[in-house]
């Protein structure tokens, strides 16, 4: 076989076979088949897609190209929840210990941000001492122990994926629905988890930004994760504006508190309540209606936010849920204040996030250090009415050269209107094996 006879095949729209997958995928991960061959490819794709079978092939292919962590020590039906990426989407760290508390494990291998979207593992890694790294019996102790744990993937676990994304990120091929759910969905499957609940973002700061392509990414994803012997749904969410207040990894940590207080950001927590009620409903802990009860009895009962610091202590972190005073904290602080008179009809979700970016939450190069404290606490949200000079949002950063660009970015998000704009929808659609419900 050869690789430059596969690139012209896909280039012509013709499906590639599982052999010919599994020859691209050994090839690339072994390092012989180059980069710039691989990119060619990954582009044909990208314009010429993958049929179901592909892009199932594909997605088991990159899953076992590394290991597949099993955690058979732990009884039940363990959950997995994860995001298609979002700015502001600190929903792991709010749902992962209510679901626990409501007697489910959680055994979840997250990842650090990519492009404008953050990263579970980079939220956690700005509390200090948080072991974000762990080996696998360390990390099947802690869900045995305390019913949830939040651990980067390894390296082992799905090294094509890894290989792959890292092109992806830098060829301008991250955008390809096959492409997207075989990476996601081949580390699912690497997972020890039973059961998937997938958050398919949709709107402008989201990879899919057309409800209908969210709906059908979500739906392939479905299909794989079914195939591969996992109960999978999904929930379609909006990510045209930030979800929440904060959009930084501090800052993140403190929102996601707040929420498990039982305050905090109400769209933020009916998102993280609907999501924490499915994943209970894929543990078979009784129909929605009664898995949405159990969540809010673990948020008003405290043991949610209990099982959460048993979570950060178990990991080795150091937090007080009182007092953040030991978290990275940014030096400057840049009051952006309103322009004008009016309410907010728009915030555009990807804007935010850049200007986050800039400010020093995420990273600029794949091995650029993170400002954890960096980030924006939004005052004013979609649909709020503000008055000129009155107070948008707060900048945090530890390098007065960014707020400039950051400020501009941050502007680019907001349009102002006279009049109030509808109430926005959060969550759009549910997909199973059954089928799509919109809602
Ligand atoms: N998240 C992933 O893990 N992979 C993608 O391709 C996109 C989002």
């Amino acid at each position: 076989m050869r690789t430059i006879d596969l690139i012209n095949k896909k280039k012509s729209g013709k499906p590639l076979s599982a052999d010919e997958i599994s020859f691209i995928i050994d090839g690339f991960t072994n390092g012989i088949i180059p980069d710039y061959q691989m990119s060619a490819l990954l582009m044909a794709i990208c314009f010429k897609g993958m049929n179901p079978r592909e892009t199932a092939e594909l997605t088991l292919k990159i899953a076992h190209s590394g290991e597949l962590v099993r955690l058979p020590s732990i009884g039940g039906i363990k959950v997995d929840k994860h995001s298609t990426g979002g700015v502001g989407d600190k929903t792991t760290l709010i749902i992962s210990p209510i679901v626990a508390a409501c007697g489910v494990s959680v055994a979840k291998m997250s990842g650090r941000g990519l492009g404008h979207t953050g990263g579970t593992i980079d939220k956690l890694g700005a509390i200090p001492g948080f072991k974000t790294a762990l080996n696998r019996e360390e990390f099947g102790e802690i869900v045995k122990g305390v019913g949830v744990c939040i651990t980067s993937a390894s390296e082992n676990i799905a090294p094509a994926d890894k290989k792959l994304y890292a092109l992806r990120d830098v060829t301008g091929t991250v955008d390809s629905m096959p492409l997207i759910a075989a990476s996601i969905m081949s580390k699912k499957i690497a997972s020890p988890s039973d059961a998937v609940l997938l958050d398919v973002k949709t709107g402008k700061g989201a990879f899919m930004t057309s409800l209908g392509e969210a709906v059908e990414l979500a739906k392939i994803m479905v299909d794989i994760g079914e195939f591969a012997g996992k109960k999978t749904n999904a929930l379609i969410t909006n990510m045209d504006i930030p979800l929440g207040e904060s959009i930084g990894n501090t800052l993140e940590i403190i929102e996601s508190v707040e929420v498990l207080k039982g305050r905090g950001d109400a769209d933020l927590a009916s998102v993280c309540k609907l999501l924490a009620a499915h994943m209970l409903l894929l543990a078979d802990k009784g129909s929605l209606e009664e898995c949405v009860k159990l969540v809010e009895e673990a948020l008003k009962s405290g043991r949610a936010l209990a099982k959460f610091m048993e979570m950060v202590e178990a990991q080795g972190g150091k937090l007080d849920f009182n007092n953040f005073d030991n978290l990275p904290k940014a030096s400057i602080i840049h009051k952006i204040k309103s322009p004008r008179t009016g309410y907010i009809c728009e915030m555009d979700a990807l804007s935010a996030g850049i200007a986050s970016s800039v400010l020093g939450a995420g990273r600029e190069r794949e091995d650029s250090e993170i400002d954890y404290g960096a980030g924006i606490w939004l005052h004013k949200k979609y649909g709020d009415y503000v008055e000129e000079g009155e107070l948008l949002a707060t900048f945090y950063t530890s390098d007065n050269s960014k707020i400039e660009a950051a400020a501009e970015k941050f502007m680019e998000a907001i349009k102002f209107d006279s009049t109030k704009p509808p109430q926005i929808k959060l969550i759009y659609a549910f997909v199973s094996k059954a089928g799509v419900e919109y809602l």
